[in-house]
């Protein structure tokens, strides 16, 4: 499948390999047109439907992962135009439907939706060059897809403020030690330290894997006893599986896993 604003790969060694998305707009600095964000939803789904893909990896260029939604696109819509069309969130729900793990590789600016982007994807590794923003303000509106819940949830109500209110931009030194990002790495090493991460995750069990990411969006969403309920849950079926008995019996006769349920 070939799209036009983004590009599409299969990348890793393994039994499960990792679906790698790049944004490619890059003299928009990869602006979040409809187009694109179209096709990201498309090709996720499609990695996500396929049982050769342990994980999925949303990357943009060395200067930007995302500098926000096309502002070029959005400057003459109208509230009615908005509204009634849903522009520009419709598409952004699909991100949210996606079952397998998804990373956020993010060199340079992750502004405005592109901040928000990165924020939906399950964690965020970024390079030492990051940049993240929601600047909405600057331009008469407030985030849309998401920035004002995401954020003060992964780096406290104060910092969320601050970003939102002023415009800043936060390194990614800063967005490490609040806790937006799992990892920063050097920018050159930034796509090795991702697919490896990603590699990893694709040898485990594809159930375990799936479970897990649930629970944890149970914990970011909703009230402790009912995650805790739910993760018991989950905790308790993955013991109906093949894969578990694999796992345990390496362990106990000191030998490496070979995981099969996808
Ligand atoms: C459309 C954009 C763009 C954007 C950059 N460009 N950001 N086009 N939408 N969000 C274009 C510029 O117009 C320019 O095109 C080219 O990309 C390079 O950008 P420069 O500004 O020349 O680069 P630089 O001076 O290095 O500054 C980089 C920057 C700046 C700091 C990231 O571009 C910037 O402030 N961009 C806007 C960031 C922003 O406000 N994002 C929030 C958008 S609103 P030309 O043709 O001149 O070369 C949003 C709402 C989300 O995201 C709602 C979600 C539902």
């Amino acid at each position: 499948m070939s799209y036009e604003f983004i590009l599409t790969e299969v990348r890793g060694d393994g039994e499960r390999k990792t679906g790698l998305i790049t944004l490619n707009r890059p003299k928009q600095l990869n602006a979040l047109n409809d187009g694109l964000m179209n096709e990201l939803g498309a090709a996720m789904k499609a990695f996500d439907a396929d049982d050769g893909i342990g994980c999925i990896v949303i990357t943009g260029s060395e200067k930007a992962f995302a500098a926000g939604a096309d502002i070029a696109a959005m400057a003459s819509w109208t509230y009615m135009d908005v509204y009634k069309t849903d522009y520009i969130t419709r598409n952004w729900e699909t991100i949210r439907a996606i079952r397998k793990p998804v990373i956020a590789a993010v060199a340079g600016f992750a502004l405005g939706g592109g901040c928000e982007l990165a924020m939906m994807c399950d964690f965020i590794i970024a390079a030492d060059t990051a940049k993240f923003g929601q600047p909405e303000i600057k331009l008469g509106i407030i985030p849309g897809a998401g920035g004002t819940q995401r954020l003060p949830r992964a780096i406290s109500k104060a910092k969320a403020m601050d970003l939102v209110l002023t415009s800043r931009m936060m390194d990614a030194a800063e967005a490490e030690r609040a806790g937006l990002v799992s990892r920063v790495v050097p920018a050159a090493e930034l796509m090795d330290t991702v697919l490896a991460a990603a590699q990893n995750i694709n040898d485990f069990s594809g159930p375990s894997v799936m479970m897990a990411k649930e629970c944890v969006n149970r914990a970011y969403e909703g009230p402790l006893a009912e995650g805790i309920q739910f993760e018991r849950r989950m905790f308790h079926s993955l013991f109906a599986t093949e894969d578990q008995k694999e796992g345990m019996d390496a362990f106990v006769n000191k030998r490496k896993p070979a995981f099969k349920q996808r």
